[in-house]
This record gives C-alpha cells, structure tokens and sequence, in this order.
C-alpha cells in the first residue's frame, strides 16, 4: 500500500479497548489523567476486511515510571488487542528493530519514554516504506542499499593466518568509532527526503557503513580508493542536500551529514587535477 498520510486516514478512528470493559471512557481521549496514556495507533491489515481501509485506532494504556512507547505498545496488545502489530525484541536500543514514526518523528521504541510525549502520542510506521501489516514495514529497499556498499571489512592483504592481528592506530579508532554504532534500525534514511523520494540513493546509512571502512586504515589505500568510488557513484554521496534530518533522528549519535561531507571532500580532492 502507499505510505503517503492522506492513505493512513481513510476509515472512522476506532478504540482497541474491548467495548464491554466498564472502565473505557467514553469521548475525552486527549485528556491525561497522569495515570493513563492515549495512544493512536496506526492500523491496516491487507488480510482483514475491515482493517484493509488504513486508519487509527485509539489505545488508553496504564502507566508506570520509565514507561517508554514500546512497553505501551506491548501492554496495548497483550492486555487489549491481540491483532496489534508491531516489531521488537532487545529493548534496549540495540537491535534496531522498533523505530517508529511517533509524534511526527522518527524514534526507537524502546528509547523513547511516554512522559516525555505530548498526548495523544500517535504512533505510525516508518514513512517512505510500505506498510506489510499495522506497523511493520517491510525494510528490503533499506537493506538492499546497504549491501550495495558491501558492508563488510575487506583488506588489499589479507592477514597471514587468522590467528594474527591486525592492529588500529588510536587516532584510527577515533574517527571511525562513531560510524560502528549503527544499529539498522533505518530511522536516517525514512527521515531523509532525498532518500524518501528516489529509490536510487544510497541514503545516510549505507553511506555512513561505506564511510566505517572508506575510514579504516586497515583495509589498505586501494580498497578506499574503491570504496570512494562506489559511494559517489550516481546514486551516492552527491544526492545529500545537507538537510541534517538524518542526523536529528539517529537513535546512536552518529554524526551522519559529517561522515557524508567528508566523503564528498575526499571524494572532491581525489579527482582534482592540476595541469
Ligand atoms: S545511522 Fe543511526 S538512524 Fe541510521 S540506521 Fe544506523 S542507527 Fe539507525
Ligand atoms: S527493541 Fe531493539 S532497539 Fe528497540
């Protein structure tokens, strides 16, 4: 289905909590009781008739101290609406899998605390991908452009035997060690409008996982050079507008807009010529 927000809303707003349950309220869902948090979760489900027209449903969950949006959400399916899905599992912010699109920003889940959230918190899929089922997206386009830098740790010389190591200089270590924290959870690239719009582009984090091994100086001076070509191809680096979106929203810190900056001055000074 489209992602597009007009297709989000198109069936009446309707209330997960079971219509027998005395303790629903009846009409004032914007109102905290600073016991209660109202959520409005996006819902579609392509093999349910009555969910095929994408809409919302409202959820008034129970709080605790330290609640964040992914325990909302299991309470809401646990306690209220088993059909509810949504994706997860380390909750703690490593295995990337629960980045939303709540309260009209691309968040982790399990990072993000109901308190800190203006009520209704309104939680959608990832934009720009298309919905598989309420908030699941499915990720292959994001997956794809990450293999397309080949991201993985490639030396010109292979170490002897795997029992050598192979040594980082400190000063190595510090410039790449932001760009090792990626987690996939693909917040960057929904955020970005460039990679939102054209297939094509790579999109910050698959550049950000070429610039982790562009940058390793172990990998050798023709295997960067190779790796500079790749992530300035057509669909790469030269697409960034520099509109820092991916920046604003990575879960991990990473100074993304930074490491595609200094691929383009590499990349820039690489092809200077003097005559
Ligand atoms: S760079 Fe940040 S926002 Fe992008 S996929 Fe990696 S962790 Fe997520
Ligand atoms: S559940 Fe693993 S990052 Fe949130």
């Amino acid at each position: 289905m489209s992602d597009s927000d007009a297709d989000r809303t198109i069936r009446p707003e309707t209330s997960g909590l079971n219509s027998e349950d005395p303790e629903e309220p009846e009409s004032d869902v914007t109102e905290s009781t600073g016991e209660t948090v109202t959520l409005r979760i996006f819902r579609y489900d392509p093999e349910v008739e009555s969910k095929q027209d994408a809409g919302f449903d409202t959820f008034r969950i129970p709080t605790h101290e330290g609640m964040t949006i992914l325990d909302a959400l299991i309470e809401a399916r646990d306690e209220q609406d088993p059909s509810l899905t949504f994706r997860h599992s380390c909750r703690q912010g490593v295995c990337g899998s629960d980045a939303l699109f709540i309260n009209g920003s691309q968040r982790l889940g399990c990072k993000t605390q109901v308190s800190e959230l203006k009520e209704p918190i309104q939680i959608e899929p990832l934009p720009h991908h298309p919905v598989v089922k309420d908030l699941v997206v499915d990720m292959d386009s994001f997956y794809e452009r990450m293999r397309a830098v080949e991201p993985y740790f490639d030396p010109d010389d292979p170490p002897p035997d795997e029992l050598t190591e192979r040594y980082q200089s400190r000063e190595n270590r510090e410039d790449v060690k932001l760009s090792t924290r990626c987690i996939w959870c693909g917040a960057c690239t929904s955020s970005c409008t460039i990679a939102s719009n054209e297939d094509v582009y790579l999109g910050p984090a698959a550049i950000n996982k070429g610039y982790r091994f562009y940058a390793d100086e172990r990998e050798g001076e023709d295997r960067a050079e190779e790796r500079l070509e790749i992530l300035q191809e057509h669909d790469g680096v030269w697409r960034c507008q520099t509109q820092f979106s991916c920046t604003n929203v990575c879960p991990q810190d990473i100074p993304l807009t930074e490491h595609i900056q200094q691929i383009k001055r590499d990349a820039t000074k690489a092809d200077l010529r003097f005559w």
